[in-house]
């Protein structure tokens, strides 16, 4: 097996933990007074904390000039979409019982609930076109376009987040600025090789002019 796959193997387990941690403390009855809050908050915490991993990999990956490390991007973006799926079902259904006319209140009177909407719907499209074969049926630059949506999904994740907490801003504040420094990295990445181009055009055409 190669680098990758034993990667895969052990930290296909690893990520599960904090879900495993969720059954295990519900069975003994540990998850506090309020136990759905408990099950949100933590699901929701990973789903932005494996958001952020899966958007750590491309500069991991330039800054250490390990490629293979690519190879492991779409299992942490499809365990990011996994606890989104069960942050979003804890709400519609431990929290809101598929009371379609509660949460359409609960909208109108919390528009966090909205953002949160927002970015799991975005993330949709990425689970969809995940594999190999969808990454050849849609070619490869219009793959790679679509798959930016995860970069505002993360955005507005972190306003969903800033948003719920209404008092203490500290943790969306440290997670915004994680996600900041990971889109910021990108946006040095193309900007710098852009500039450097327009330098170089900028002196040809000195040079062809002799200005
Ligand atoms: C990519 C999608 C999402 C991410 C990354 C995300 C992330 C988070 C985070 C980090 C928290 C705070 C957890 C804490 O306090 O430790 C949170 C809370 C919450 N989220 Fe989400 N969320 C997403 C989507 C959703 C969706 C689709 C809904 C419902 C439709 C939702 C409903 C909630 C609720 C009700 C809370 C609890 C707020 C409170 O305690 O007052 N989230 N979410």
């Amino acid at each position: 097996m190669t680098r990758v796959g034993w990667l895969k193997v052990v930290i296909f387990p690893v990520c599960l933990v904090p879900l495993a941690r969720l059954v295990w403390n519900a069975t003994q009855a540990n998850l506090g007074a309020n136990p759905i809050e408990a099950i949100t908050h933590s699901t929701g915490d990973w789903t932005l904390r494996l958001l952020l991993v899966t958007l750590a990999i491309t500069p991991l990956r330039k800054l250490t000039g390990q490629p293979w490390l690519i190879g492991l991007r779409r299992m942490f973006g499809l365990f990011a979409y996994f606890y989104g799926c069960l942050h979003f079902l804890t709400y519609i259904w431990l929290d809101q019982g598929f009371n379609v006319h509660s949460m359409a209140k609960d909208v109108y009177k919390r528009p966090f609930i909205t953002m949160g909407f927002t970015a799991f719907v975005l993330l949709a499209p990425l689970a969809v076109t995940s594999t190999r074969k969808m990454i050849q049926r849609l070619g490869g630059r219009r793959w790679q376009w679509l798959h930016r949506l995860i970069y505002v999904s993360a955005a507005v994740a972190i306003v969903h987040f800033t948003w719920a907490m209404k008092k203490d801003h500290h943790r969306p504040i440290e997670y915004g600025i994680v996600l900041a420094l990971l889109l910021g990295y990108r946006v040095v990445v193309w900007a710098v090789p852009a500039l450097a181009g327009k330098r170089k055009r900028a002196a040809a055409m000195a040079d062809a002019t002799g200005d």
